[in-house]
């Protein structure tokens, strides 16, 4: 009996061992493989904030899940080889009508993710380390049911197309309060405040996260935006600020989505006088076809403060934002993708706006992007045609240069009077071209008091002379003419005028009678 029960013991200890270790075994198939979790890059930007890059990564012996989201870019993994000793994974993500794609390589090492990326295939990699990150930390927030369409009603800005200056194409992500402050003393003293030059614009990455209330905050390098508003008013000129309808700006700043009402009352406490609203970030969560309902949030936002805040659409003319920009309540929609300093960028927009004419009038513009004049990589005869392209576009005219640097010759093309009164002629009517042969146009624009502008425009590298019938322009009867350039008046000789213009040059009229 003793015997038989020592043997029942010994068996019941034999089954709870071997059951025990097949409940380990059974565990360890479940637990997580290495490469699954959340992971996270954190570069440290100058300012206190990050730039991030989230992996959210689900592997499956040696097949890899999940989502990838860089600053305002959120793909879905689409394939991956290799595992824990090395991997490449391929984020996949739609931006409007085009695919978006990124590639990691990596492997695990220690607790962390070693990783590299190429930004373009010619690119040297760029190397990171991800550490992990709390589970749901930089996941994309859920979509907010959007509003039914409505006609914003119009807020009685922007009579004539907004002049100023904004940091953006030559400071980027180094604006800071300081700069902001000597722009605008530069600004109220060397005579393009007084030549019509009035905002003063913040672009992209004077923002940190947000408070518990959900106040969004500056980051370092924008103390204090109230005291900043106050100083830029103290020079008679206005301050602009930027933001996106979306979870982040372009530069993966915060943007104001689900913050709008919130963000707009803080920008009008803070006194801001204009508002640049950058699609960016809300393409992961939305389509072009709702951006309307997006830019409305904001517009009736931007209204309910009772503050005058100039509203500015930038989503690169996607989804002929001219046919509803007014609509949602904007005073300026960007017409193109990103400007750089350089000719064919430049020229390329600027000559491609004719068809978007008869959409601008007072209060709603077309806007084919900030000015380049100054930025160094253009002549001075280029940024002459930049400047009179703009003012016959009825284009607003933010400077984009170092204004506390400038060479005499660049202020002198910015504060030109006689292009400037073309710019901000009251009629607002946006100029088109009126005739083209080869690398030469003429373009016009229709003034105020029976007025108008010419420009004749050599595309061309070398000079050229342009000769043509004023009947052919519709340009016969008595007309006086001014040299907007050499601020002169001239004979406009008929039946024929010609004009001997510069390589990239160009001569602008002011005709009347
Ligand atoms: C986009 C805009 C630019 C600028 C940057 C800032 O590219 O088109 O004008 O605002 O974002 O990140």
């Amino acid at each position: 009996m003793k015997r038989t029960l020592r043997f029942k013991i010994l068996i019941a200890i034999i089954v709870i061992m071997l059951s025990t270790l097949v409940a380990i075994l059974v565990s360890a198939g479940q637990s997580p493989e290495p490469l699954t979790g959340n992971w996270v890059v954190r570069n440290p930007n100058a300012d206190g904030t990050f730039r991030t890059t989230y992996l959210n990564l689900k592997q499956e012996g040696m097949r890899i899940t999940g989502s990838i989201r860089v600053t305002q870019f959120f793909y879905h993994i689409s394939e991956s080889t290799g595992g824990p000793d090395g991997f490449t994974i391929t984020g996949s993500m739609m931006d409007g009508k085009s695919e978006r794609k990124v590639q990691y390589e990596g492997k695990l090492v220690g607790g962390e993710l070693h990783l590299s990326t190429r930004r373009r295939p010619q690119d040297n990699p760029i190397q990171m380390v991800a550490v992990r990150a709390p589970a749901g930390e930089g996941a994309l927030p859920a979509r907010n049911p959007l509003p039914a369409l409505h006609k914003v009603p119009d807020n009685g800005l922007a009579r004539t197309p907004p002049m100023g200056w904004n940091s953006w194409n030559k400071f980027a992500s180094r604006v800071d309060d300081p700069t902001v402050r000597s722009i605008a003393d530069a600004m109220a003293s060397n005579g393009m405040k007084d030549a019509g030059y009035l905002y003063i614009n913040i672009d992209d990455t004077w923002e940190a996260g947000r408070d518990a209330q959900g106040n969004i905050q500056t980051n370092k390098k924008f103390p204090d935006m109230k005291a900043l508003a106050d100083y830029v008013h103290s020079k008679g000129l206005k301050l602009g600020i930027y933001s996106s309808p979306g979870p982040n700006t372009c530069a993966g700043y915060e943007g104001s989505y689900g913050h709008e009402a919130q963000d707009a009352h803080t920008y009008a406490a803070w006194g801001i006088d204009y508002l640049k609203y950058d699609w960016c970030g809300a393409r992961t969560l939305y389509t072009d076809e709702e951006m309307p309902a997006l830019y409305q949030l904001m517009g009736d936002a931007l209204l309910k403060t009772k503050r005058p805040i100039v509203y500015s659409l930038c989503q690169y003319g996607r989804l002929d934002v001219w046919k509803w920009g007014a609509d949602a309540g904007g005073n300026l929609w960007r017409t193109t993708g990103d400007i750089r300093d350089a000719w064919d960028s430049m020229s390329r927009i600027g000559f491609g706006q004719n068809d978007l004419a008869p959409w601008a009038r007072p209060g709603h513009w077309n806007d084919p992007d900030m000015l380049e004049i100054g930025n160094g990589s253009m002549s001075e005869t280029e940024y002459q045609t930049h400047m009179s392209l703009w003012a016959i576009l009825a284009a607003p005219l933010l400077a984009g240069n170092d204004l506390r640097s400038m060479k005499p010759e660049i202020n002198a093309i910015l504060t030109n009077r006689d292009v400037i009164a073309v710019d901000q002629d009251k009629l607002g009517k946006q100029g088109q071209r009126i005739w083209k042969s080869g690398d030469q146009e003429i373009w016009s624009r229709p003034l105020s008091g029976d007025a108008m502008a010419i420009a004749f425009f050599n595309r061309a590298a070398d000079p050229a002379t342009i000769s043509v019938k004023l009947a052919d322009l519709k340009l016969t009867g008595k007309w006086k003419a001014r040299d907007l350039w050499i601020h002169q008046n001239v004979q406009l000789t008929e039946p024929e005028y010609s004009a001997t213009v510069a390589g990239h040059g160009v001569v602008m009229l002011r005709l009347s009678h």
